[in-house]
C-alpha cells in the first residue's frame, strides 16, 4: 500500500515538474501520444493538416493561416525571443485560442485531451527533443507599475522613441509607413498589422501583463520584435500601460477615466 502511494506521488511529481519546468520535459508515454494523435486528427487536422504542416483542407479558405508545427516556431510564449514555448504556453494557447483568427478556444476538450494533443504537436518538430534547446529562458513579469496618467504618458514617449509607430502608426491604428509595403511571416504568409485601438483585432494581448509579454518575448515567426534588450523593465511596464489604454479606448491623458477603469 505504501509503495503504491509513493509511486502515485512520484508520477504526479514528474507530471507537474515536466509540465511547468523549463528543463527539457520528460518524454510522454506512448499512450499519451496515441491519445493526442487521435484528438489531433479529429479536431485540429482540418486546419493544421495531418502532418502538422498547416495545410489542412480549411487552410485555403482563411486569411490567417494555421500554424505549421514542423518548424517549432511559436508566437505566444513566456520565453525569450527565439526560444521554444513551455508546455504551459502551448496548453494555454490550445485552451484560449486566438481572437480574430479561426483558431478557437478548446475548453470543450478535457484537460487530459488538451495535455495529450499538446504533447502530440511537439512531435512534429525535432526542436522539442533537442537537449541544446533547454533550459528555456523564462520571462517572469514582476514589479508591475500601476496604471496612471503619468505612466501612460511615459509609455507614449517610449512608443514614439522606439518607433513602434513605423508599423503600428502614430495613433496605433496599424497604418504606420512600414505597413504600406505589406509583411510576410516566416512561413511566407501575408500578415497584417493589428489596429491597437480595436480590442477585436488583438489576438491575445488584452491585459497589461499579456501586452508586456508580447513586446518582451517578441512574436517568433512574425515581424513583431522583442524589446527585452533595449528597454528596462520599468520602461516596458509604462509602455504596456500605454498600449493597454490604447486597446481599451481610455482617454489617454485623462486621469479620471483611467481611475474609473481601475474599479470596474
Ligand atoms: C479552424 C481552424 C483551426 C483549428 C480547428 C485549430 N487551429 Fe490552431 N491555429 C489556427 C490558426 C489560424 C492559427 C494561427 C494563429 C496566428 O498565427 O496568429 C493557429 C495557431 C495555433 C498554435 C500556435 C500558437 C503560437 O503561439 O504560435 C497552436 C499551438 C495551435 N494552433 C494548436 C491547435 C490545436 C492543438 C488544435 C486542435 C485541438 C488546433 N490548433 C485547431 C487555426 C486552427
Ligand atoms: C516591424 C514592424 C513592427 C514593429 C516595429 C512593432 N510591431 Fe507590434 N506587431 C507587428 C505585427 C506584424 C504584429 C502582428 C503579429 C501577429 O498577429 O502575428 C504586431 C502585433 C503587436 C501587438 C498585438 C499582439 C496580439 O496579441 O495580437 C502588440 C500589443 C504590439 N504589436 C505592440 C508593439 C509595440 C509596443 C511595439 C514597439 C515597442 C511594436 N509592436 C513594434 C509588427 C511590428
Amino acid at each position: 500500500m505504501k509503495i503504491k502511494l509513493f509511486s502515485v506521488l512520484f508520477i504526479l511529481g514528474v507530471f507537474i515538474y515536466g509540465f511547468t519546468g523549463n528543463d527539457q520535459p520528460n518524454r510522454p508515454s506512448k499512450d499519451v501520444i496515441e491519445q493526442g494523435k487521435k484528438v489531433f486528427n479529429y479536431v485540429c487536422a482540418p486546419c493544421h493538416g495531418k502532418d502538422g504542416k498547416g495545410d489542412g483542407v480549411v487552410s485555403s479558405t482563411i486569411f490567417v493561416k494555421p500554424r505549421n508545427f514542423t518548424t517549432g516556431v511559436y508566437k505566444f510564449r513566456s520565453t525569450e525571443s527565439g526560444n521554444l514555448p513551455t508546455d504551459s504556453d502551448l496548453y494555454e494557447s490550445i485552451s484560449l485560442g486566438f481572437h480574430n483568427t479561426a483558431m478557437p478556444s478548446f475548453t470543450n476538450l478535457s484537460p487530459e485531451d488538451r495535455f495529450a494533443v499538446m504533447e502530440y504537436i511537439k512531435t512534429f518538430s525535432e526542436r522539442f527533443s533537442n537537449p541544446n534547446e533547454y533550459p528555456l529562458k523564462i520571462i517572469e513579469p514582476a514589479n508591475q507599475i500601476p496604471l496612471s496618467p503619468e505612466s501612460v504618458a511615459k509609455g507614449r514617449e517610449i512608443y514614439l522613441r522606439m518607433k513602434c509607430w513605423e508599423c503600428h502608426g502614430v495613433s496605433g491604428k496599424g497604418d504606420g509607413p512600414a505597413a504600406k509595403y505589406g509583411f510576410k511571416d516566416d512561413w511566407g504568409n501575408k500578415i497584417l498589422i493589428p489596429d491597437l485601438t480595436n480590442p477585436n483585432e488583438v489576438k491575445r494581448a488584452t491585459t497589461v501583463e499579456e501586452i508586456y509579454l508580447v513586446f518582451t518575448t517578441g512574436l517568433n515567426g512574425s515581424p513583431m520584435p522583442s524589446y527585452k534588450e533595449v528597454l528596462t523593465d520599468e520602461e516596458r511596464w509604462h509602455l504596456a500601460n500605454y498600449i493597454y489604454a490604447l486597446i481599451h479606448g481610455i482617454a489617454l491623458y485623462d486621469g479620471k477615466t483611467i481611475e474609473q477603469l481601475k474599479t470596474p
